[in-house]
């Protein structure tokens, strides 16, 4: 071997090594602005980060800290919420609106710093204002740790997947409405990454292609960012494995299709194995309630390029479940096991010591003086559609949970949300005697440091009985149960997984049915917790977890960064 062959390869392998301890970036710049954009022949101009729909990704390894500086360009006040990411004694940095945090004004900035801990797979971002969230969102990727490879063999690539809602109309003109009363809009349709697909008018041209070489496996990082109703995806004649959700390990799962809810995240490999062709890969609703909602399929193209073949006409199309096929949601969803490894420890709290049993449920509220509007926006009325964690509409303050809590003022909110409804009528029942009406108010709930908590979700058939996606800022914590039905407390608990249930950020409680989960309280801060369907969070399916501080400085709440916007 000559000199300049060995300078070739050394040289390669110096490179090499240097990809691989490549440093990823520590700082992101988020610009919001207003931006244009055409789909189904219509043009519109939404907020957006850096001009991105989806927004940028944000890539990090397990155990980092980043910074992103969030510059807000745009007309209105936005937070920014890590979805996922538990932020461990640093609640400042989470984001709902009036919950962590005021608004970031037009023409200022901040700087979010997001801890990531225990967090690995994806995960993603979100604005956390209004429903700015339909258009300001991105992934975030969090690789195994240095030196530490993913439980599963190494894929040849991976791919971001981002579900999201198209509305040809304004969405924050038809808040302005709904929070009087007005029922919202469906939307006009599903996006993946942007992109509503073939089966939509003038959509074609940008249907997000997928290329593939025969053989090879693919990681498919999915994101739901839907704002209304939970998906089913699948790509047509693949079968799915599926490695992790809500950026933790799960034991592998095959299937041919995916019951993913806003707010979700999976990691799905696929192997390209089949005949070289085009294939469709298809995300279509899961909706088990009867008011209107969005019926369409949004499709992406999974395509082969190697070799040479003639497409067929039109790629083959996925089986997916009926859109209201419950079955099909919860026997995907209860497959779902955690790792449960030494590598990969399921800490499961076994000795409860905090309990709360909440109702989920659909509710009418009273409208002093006719104030609000009538479902349809024609005329006023005295009463409009409301909801409820524990029979309590959560009314969002003017100024920031966090901070009256951290200061010590008390005309914010009060710690007495309910370990419990008020009234025990029969949930999944016959509620036909059972008042729809709830009142509206700005309650938490307190919960000392390293508690063991269990809550049960308690489905409802007061209005209209539906499968919610409940997710809780903060924590990860572990599914431990579900059922059809009331939940019994004296049987119910002996079916319960403590050995590898999933440890999840967002949980379906089923329609008519109850979900049970448990954490341990060691991360004290303000925690949002609230259905992920944006209309219910809009109505007040949201309520507040408030974990006080432990003895130790490690166990306290960290001292608010200089620059927190301003609430006046
Ligand atoms: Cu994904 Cu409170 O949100
Ligand atoms: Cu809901």
């Amino acid at each position: 071997m000559n000199t300049r062959n060995i300078f070739f390869i050394l040289g390669f392998l110096f490179l090499d090594g240097l990809l691989q301890c490549m440093a990823l970036r520590k700082t992101y710049d988020f610009v919001l602005q207003e931006t244009n954009f055409t789909r189904l022949c219509s043009t519109k101009s939404m907020l957006t980060v850096n001009g991105k729909f989806p927004g940028p990704t944000i890539k990090a390894r397990k155990g980092d800290t980043i910074f992103v500086n969030v510059h807000n360009q745009g007309n209105y006040g936005v937070t920014i919420h890590w979805h996922g990411v538990n932020q461990p004694r640093n609640p400042w940095s989470d984001g709902p609106e009036n919950v962590t945090q005021c608004p970031i004004k037009p023409g200022t900035k901040f700087t979010y710093e997001v801890i990531f801990s225990a967090e690995e797979g994806t995960l993603w971002w979100h604005a956390h204002s209004d429903w700015t969230r339909l258009s300001v969102h991105g992934a975030i990727i969090i690789l195994p740790g240095p030196g530490k490879s993913y439980p599963f063999p190494k894929p040849f690539k991976q791919e971001t997947i981002v579900l999201g809602s198209w509305y040809k109309q304004d969405v924050p003109e038809m808040l302005t409405n709904v929070l009087k009363g007005v029922i919202p809009n469906v939307s006009d349709a599903y996006t993946i990454n942007g992109q509503p697909g073939d089966l939509y008018n003038c959509s074609n041209d940008s249907t997000y292609r997928l290329k593939v070489k025969f053989g090879k496996t693919y990681l498919l990082r999915i994101i739901n960012a839907v704002m209304n109703e939970e998906n089913f995806f699948g790509i047509a004649n693949h079968t799915l494995t599926v490695v992790g959700q809500d950026g933790a390990y799960i034991k592998p799962i095959t299937t041919d299709y995916i019951l993913i809810t806003p707010g979700q995240t999976m990691d799905v490999l696929f192997t390209a194995n089949q005949n070289l062709s085009h294939y469709y890969m298809a995300a279509s609703p899961f909706f088990d309630s009867v008011v209107a909602f969005d019926n369409t399929t949004t499709t992406a193209i999974v395509q082969y390029y190697d070799g040479k073949y003639t497409p067929p006409p039109t790629p083959f199309f996925p089986n997916l479940p009926f859109y209201n096929d419950i079955n099909a949601a919860i026997n995907f969803t209860n497959r779902v096991k955690s790792l449960a490894t030494d590598a990969y420890p399921a800490n499961v709290p076994k000795n409860i010591t905090t309990q709360l049993f909440i109702t989920v449920a659909l509710n009418r509220i009273l409208c002093p003086n006719n104030s609000c509007l009538s479902p349809t926006g024609d005329g006023p009325l005295d009463n409009k559609q409301s909801s409820s964690l524990n029979n309590v509409s959560f009314a969002t303050p003017q100024v920031s949970i966090l901070d009256a809590y951290y200061r010590g003022l008390s005309n914010v909110f009060v710690g007495d949300f309910p370990s419990q409804p008020p009234n025990f009528y029969n949930f999944t029942g016959d509620v036909s005697g059972v008042s729809l009406f709830t009142e509206s108010g700005t309650k938490a709930r307190f919960i000392n440091y390293g508690e063991a908590v269990e809550i049960v979700f308690q489905g409802s058939n007061l209005q209209f009985a539906e499968t919610h996606p409940l997710h809780l800022h903060g924590y990860s914590f572990f599914v431990v149960g579900t059922g059809f039905g009331n939940f019994n407390n004296e049987t119910d608990p002996l079916s319960y997984n403590l050995v590898d249930p999933p440890e999840l950020n967002t949980v379906n409680v089923p329609r008519s049915g109850w979900v049970a989960i448990r954490f341990f309280a060691n991360n004290p801060g303000v925690w949002f917790m609230h259905c992920h369907l944006e209309r219910h969070a809009t109505w007040g399916m949201d309520t507040v977890l408030i974990v006080r501080n432990g003895q130790s400085e490690d166990q306290k709440i960290r001292p608010p960064p200089a620059n927190m916007p301003s609430c006046s």
